[in-house]
């Protein structure tokens, strides 16, 4: 589902999946070729979500933004994994976020960084390029190795093969419902109260 916020219009790519069961609402822009799966929550209702190009958000995702404060950025070519929370964050390009993991308001993950599935990254958390992040909370590990890095460069380019099945199954490509007097966003000075 795909709806309007205060005159606000998520705006999106092309060919782009959203499953009929996630919510993408407000100021959400989505780049080409990313995908949106089952049951996520995209939610641009107090700030703004910028979304890359051939990126995934998996199953049970939510994101979300810190009212005049904390919009949420997402990279291209990122994978977020199954039951992720993302609060007012940045994600760099190549970063892979592992399952149930959950990141908070200001905490900034570098280009290609590892995220392991669980972790909690704490608010205001940098976490340098191409690195391992992980734990309760969440520290940096050491540099990824090879191993680890094709782990992360897999996952996105596998997710945009996906996306193609289920649109050669029959699944719609998104559109974006329009509406009769869109407003700006916030970055656009939105006036939210
Ligand atoms: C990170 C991950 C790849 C593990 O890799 P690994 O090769 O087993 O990890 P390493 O042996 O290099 O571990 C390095 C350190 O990180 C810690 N660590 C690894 N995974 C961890 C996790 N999930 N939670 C907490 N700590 C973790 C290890 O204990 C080790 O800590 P130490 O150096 O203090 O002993 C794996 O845990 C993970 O999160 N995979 C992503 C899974 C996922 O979400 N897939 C969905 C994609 S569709």
């Amino acid at each position: 589902m795909i709806r309007p916020f205060q005159g606000m219009v998520p705006k999106l790519g092309q060919r782009i999946f959203v499953a009929d069961s996630a919510l993408v609402l407000g100021d959400v822009e989505i780049g080409h070729d990313s995908s949106i799966w089952f049951n996520c929550v995209v939610r641009g209702d107090v700030n703004y979500v910028r979304i890359g190009t051939r990126t995934n958000i998996q199953d049970m995702s939510c994101i979300h933004v810190t009212n005049h404060k904390w919009p949420t950025l997402i990279g291209d070519e990122v994978s977020i994994a199954h039951n992720v929370m993302l609060h007012g964050c940045t994600l760099e390009k190549g970063v892979l976020v592992g399952m149930s993991t959950t990141i908070m308001d200001g905490a900034v993950i570098g280009e290609g960084c590892l995220v392991a599935a669980g972790s909690l990254v704490r608010e205001g958390f940098r976490a340098p390029p191409h690195t391992l992040i992980a734990g309760w909370p969440a520290i940096v590990k050491k540099d990824l190795g090879e191993d680890h890095r094709l782990l992360v460069a897999s996952v996105w380019s596998r997710y945009v093969r996906y996306k193609e099945a289920y649109f050669k199954d029959g699944w719609p490509i998104a559109e974006a419902p329009e509406i009769s007097a869109p407003q700006p966003g916030f970055k656009d000075g939105h006036p939210y109260a």
